[in-house]
């Protein structure tokens, strides 16, 4: 399927095994999500967010979101494609102790500011957003909710973190190979009003045409996530909860100690000064341990190679070794050891 066409006119002949495909996949994708409706078409997560400002949003129109300054993503900032169509970037105001946005202050903002679009949602994400307690105020003033799931979008899939379409989203969207494990890639789903605005704003507009091998992936991945999603998520959760509690003990300075840690798959140590970041990473990578610059470390991985809680102490115990001073090449050998443990895919 990897160079095939299909087109909503019938253009293309021969095409009845893709289209059963989609259908397929937006059946699943509806059953795992909750959803009126789904489109597996966009090319990555970052056009699935261009097709929902397109949508949503009209030039001289404005959109709210995380920050990026404090972990929201920033193809949605005033780097990213707001600018490109001439809508205004806004803020929500943010309490970065407990890494979530200030309800009572967005309220007030929502209220005065009357958004387009509001997207909850954040590329530095660990808790719940606050999409119950704000979403009546954004319709009041008519503003559009949606939810970038990108990072959180398999835990959502198992049942976990939060459900946006129950708390007042009209449009979920995301990366479909994060904590979601399937091919590289987009998803949107809606509930019923938005379908044929965004179907229609989607193709030509910001896609042609989709690649229906990744599709077929997405299809498959759609299916183990209905079928092993609810073991998966709480399990990927446990983990990140028991590694930030065990680098905690370890010494290591965790985000939000005092919250918890963590209720999704990342956790984020809280290193000071850009010089002594990149040290601790680039040495973790000679031990073989690949973060981030964050530094943010995701449990999704090594759940699915079937990781459970003492494992994640495992892990702890080797980043504490090299954050105390261990030479990398050392604690390298007992990492590739604890790795080759793990030789299978689990959840599927
Ligand atoms: C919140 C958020 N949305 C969208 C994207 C873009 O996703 P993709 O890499 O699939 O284009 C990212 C990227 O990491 C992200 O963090």
């Amino acid at each position: 399927m990897g160079h095939r066409y299909t087109a909503w006119d019938g253009f293309y002949k021969g095409t009845r095994f893709i289209d059963e495909l989609e259908s397929l996949g937006e059946k699943l994708a509806c059953e795992v999500f909750g959803s009126d409706w789904a489109s597996l078409r966009p090319l990555s997560g970052h056009i699935a967010d261009t097709i929902m400002v397109s949508t949503l949003t009209k030039p001289g129109g404005s959109i709210l979101t995380v920050n990026p300054s404090n972990g929201g993503y920033d193809g949605l900032g005033n780097r990213g494609y707001p600018p490109f169509v001439n809508v205004k970037n806004l803020f929500f105001p943010y309490d970065s102790e407990r890494m979530n946005i200030d309800v009572e202050k967005a309220k007030a903002l929502i209220e005065d500011e009357k958004p387009s679009l509001v997207v909850f949602g954040q590329s530095y994400f660990l808790f719940p957003h606050p999409v119950k307690e704000l979403s009546e105020a954004c319709h009041a003033v008519v503003s559009r909710v949606a939810f970038d799931a990108s990072h959180v979008l398999g835990l959502i899939g198992g049942g976990e973190f939060q459900h946006p379409l129950n708390e007042g989203a009209d449009l979920m969207l995301g990366s479909t190979h994060k904590s979601f494990f399937g091919p590289q890639g987009g998803i949107i789903l809606g509930t019923s009003p938005l379908k044929s605005r965004v179907k229609d704003q989607q193709f030509p507009g910001l896609v042609d045409n989709a690649h229906w091998n990744r599709i077929a992936a997405l299809a498959w991945a759609l299916d183990e996530v209905r079928r092993r999603g609810t073991k998966y998520a709480p399990q990927v959760i446990a983990n990140a909860k028991t590694l930030a509690k065990a680098l905690h003990e370890g010494g290591l300075p965790v985000k939000c100690a005092d919250y918890g840690f963590t209720e999704s798959h990342q956790v984020f140590l809280d290193i000071n000064g850009e010089e002594n970041v990149n040290r601790f990473s680039e040495k973790l990578e000679e031990a073989n341990m690949i973060v981030d610059h964050g530094i943010r470390l995701g449990t999704n991985e090594s759940t699915r190679r079937g990781m459970k809680a003492r494992d994640m102490e495992r892990i702890a115990e080797l980043i504490v070794r090299v954050y105390k001073g261990e030479e990398p090449s050392r604690v390298r050998r007992a990492a590739t050891k604890l790795r080759k443990e793990f030789k299978t895919i689990e959840y599927t």
